[in-house]
């Protein structure tokens, strides 16, 4: 199901809650009512949090020109760390049309969907999937903005970027548990 705050955001929304209320025989009610999905939401808002307070930081306290190793990069080796270990699944993504590195371009459904939500200036963009067993999945996905001066030293296009406006999204995968 989706959570997103404008009216084209509602009625998507409503779609993707009949779409997983058709799925797992829940009604849009009893999913709002999920603790196990709420607890996986309040996860996602944690690691969100952890995730761009160090890229920040780093950027901040470690990246002065263009060949220092990036908090991009930092970030992903992060990711697959806790990819690797089963925790969850993260991605860095490019929704300005112009990445530095063409793997980060949006590759399925909902990171399409996700790009095109967050980019209008949504906050907040989730699925509920099917995961493995039977199991469900949470995906989620938040704006990233270009929150430092810095960021131009190595993405030249985020110079025109007004500001607040998403130029790229973490994109997460966690088990409802
Ligand atoms: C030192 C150079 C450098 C700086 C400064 C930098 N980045 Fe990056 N950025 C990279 C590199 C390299 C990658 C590709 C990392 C990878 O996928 O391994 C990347 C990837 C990204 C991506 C994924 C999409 C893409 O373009 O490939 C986003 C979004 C992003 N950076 C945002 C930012 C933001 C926001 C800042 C400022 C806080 C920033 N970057 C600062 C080098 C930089």
């Amino acid at each position: 199901m989706s959570r997103r705050t404008s009216m084209g955001g509602v009625v998507g929304g409503l779609l993707l809650v009949l779409g997983a209320g058709a799925w797992w025989g829940a009604t849009a009610e009893d999913q709002t009512t999920d603790p196990a999905l709420e607890r996986t939401r309040r996860q996602v808002r944690m690691l969100d949090d952890l995730y761009k307070t160090a890229v920040v930081l780093i950027t901040d306290k470690y990246v002065h020109t263009e060949s220092d190793f990036s908090a991009g990069s930092a970030a992903n080796a992060l990711f697959a760390a806790m990819r690797k270990k089963g925790w969850h699944d993260v991605r860095l993504l490019d929704a300005s049309g112009q990445p530095f590195l063409e793997k980060n371009l949006p590759r399925d459904e909902f990171e399409k969907a996700a790009t095109k939500a967050l980019v209008g200036g949504e906050t907040y963009y989730e699925q509920v999937v099917k995961g493995d067993n039977g199991t469900r999945e949470l995906r989620a996905a938040t704006p990233v903005p270009v929150v430092s001066e810095k960021c131009t030293i190595c993405h030249d296009n985020y110079k025109d970027v007004p500001a607040g406006q998403a130029i790229g999204l973490l994109s997460y995968r966690l088990k409802v548990e």
